[in-house]
Parts: structure tokens; C-alpha cells; sequence
């Protein structure tokens, strides 16, 4: 009688055992958390500003065959999404000499926003849109505020050496200023002027159009 009631329980134990092991939970990349890179507002203005540009990536020139306007068209070649490792489009941005992208005589991105790419391409490559908006009309200062959407959405036409060929240069606070005082920076982001920029792209978001319009409201500190 014993022998049978352990051989039950041990019986029991192991169904238990090959039951619960089934329905163990497989671990997954999480689910897109608050430090997700956002594809809409961080990623795309990047190849926008530095890739799709006239003579490069645009749709008109299509250099090697890459034009990078659009997430279906920055996804057709060059993305191994969920790892940038084995990503032609990361491994140019890391290149030397004429491989690197953006070509000489353009700055390379900077290193965060090499590593923007990286994580969006790590993530998965996803497009996300309407992400949560990171930002916040209510500090206006330059440095902090208005310079890195310059950096984001104008410096690859509009910086350093990029301007060099023929662009009005966006890189320092004199050269923004210069634009303040010409009357051009606004009507240039309010697509109210002959140039609506950033040329060729949507509209900059009401946030970061509110930030500039404040700082420049503000007299356009140097701050
Ligand atoms: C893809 C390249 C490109 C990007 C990105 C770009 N611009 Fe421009 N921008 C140009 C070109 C080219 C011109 C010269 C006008 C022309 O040839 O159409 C110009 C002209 C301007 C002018 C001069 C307008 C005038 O009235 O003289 C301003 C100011 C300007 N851009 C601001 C910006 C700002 C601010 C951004 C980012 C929000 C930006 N641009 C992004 C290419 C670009």
C-alpha cells in the first residue's frame, strides 16, 4: 500500500513537473519601454537632414542605389534589423577615410547619434510613430534646447563642413544669430518664407517650433 501511494505522489510530482516546465515563459525582448528609440522624431530626421540630401541619398541622386527618405526606403537595404553589428548602414557610419558616411568633406554623425541608430537598429528597426513627445516647450535656452534640434534636423545641410559647399552655415550661435537678425530663421521653420525648412521634410513638431520661436521672442540669447 505504501509503495503504490509514493509511487502516486512521485507520479503526480513529475506530471506536475513536465506541466510546469511547459508553461514556463520564454524570455522576450520586452515590450517598447520609455527609453525606446522613437523612429518617427529621432531617427529619421537624422538620415533626412544627413543622407537624403541632393547629390547623396535623396530620391533624385539614389547614390549605390540607397535612397534614405523614408522608412520604407531606409529599410529596403543595408538593415539587419535587431543587429546593427551586421548592418551595412552602421558599419559606414564607424568607417574611415572615403567609406565613412557621411562622405567627406561632411562631419561624421556624432557619436550619439551613431549610437541612436545603433539602438533603433538593435530594437528591431521598428517605425515607431506618434511616440510620447521628450519634448518640452518650457526651457528655451540655446545651448540646451535650441541647438540640438539644429543638430537633429539642420546641421547635415546646414554644418560645419557640409556648409562649406554652398549652405549658410547653422554651426555656431553667430551663425544662428546672423539668420535671426536677417529675419530668416523663423520663416524658414514656420514654412512661411521662400525656404521652408528643413528643406524637403515634414514641418518641425509645434514643440520644437515653440522653442525656438520663444528663444527668439526672448532675443536670442547666448545662452
Ligand atoms: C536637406 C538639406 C537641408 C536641411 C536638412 C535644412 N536645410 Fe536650410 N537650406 C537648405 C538649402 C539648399 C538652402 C538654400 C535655399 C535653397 O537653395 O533652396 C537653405 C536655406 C536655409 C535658410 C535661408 C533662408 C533664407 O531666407 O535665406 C535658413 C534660415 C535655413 N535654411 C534654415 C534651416 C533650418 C533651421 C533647418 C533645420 C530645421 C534647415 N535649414 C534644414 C538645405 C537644407
Amino acid at each position: 500500500m505504501k509503495t503504490t501511494k509514493l509511487i502516486i505522489v512521485a507520479g503526480i510530482c513529475i506530471i506536475a513537473m513536465m506541466l510546469s516546465c511547459k508553461h514556463e515563459i520564454p524570455v522576450l525582448p520586452g515590450p517598447p519601454g520609455e527609453e525606446d528609440i522613437c523612429f518617427e522624431t529621432e531617427v529619421l530626421p537624422i538620415f533626412q537632414s544627413y543622407c537624403a540630401k541632393s547629390g547623396c541619398h535623396d530620391a533624385a541622386t539614389a547614390s549605390d542605389g540607397y535612397i534614405l527618405d523614408s522608412y520604407n526606403n531606409i529599410m529596403a537595404r543595408g538593415i539587419d534589423a535587431g543587429n546593427a553589428a551586421s548592418s551595412k548602414m552602421y558599419e559606414v557610419l564607424n568607417e574611415d577615410g572615403d567609406d565613412r558616411m557621411p562622405q567627406q568633406p561632411n562631419d561624421p554623425l556624432s557619436a550619439a547619434q551613431i549610437s541612436t541608430i545603433a539602438q533603433w537598429i538593435n530594437e528591431g528597426a521598428q517605425n515607431t510613430t506618434g511616440c510620447a513627445p521628450v519634448c518640452d516647450s518650457s526651457s528655451f535656452a540655446y545651448s540646451a534646447n535650441v541647438r540640438p534640434i539644429l543638430q537633429t534636423h539642420c546641421l547635415g545641410c546646414h554644418g560645419g563642413s557640409a556648409a562649406s559647399g554652398g549652405f549658410i552655415p547653422l554651426d555656431t550661435y553667430d551663425d544662428v544669430n546672423a539668420m535671426v537678425n536677417a529675419n530668416a530663421l523663423l520663416p524658414a521653420i514656420l514654412h512661411t518664407g521662400s525656404y521652408p525648412m528643413p528643406k524637403n521634410s515634414a514641418k518641425l513638431s509645434d514643440c520644437k517650433i515653440a522653442i525656438i520661436s520663444k528663444w527668439i521672442a526672448a532675443g536670442a540669447p547666448n545662452n
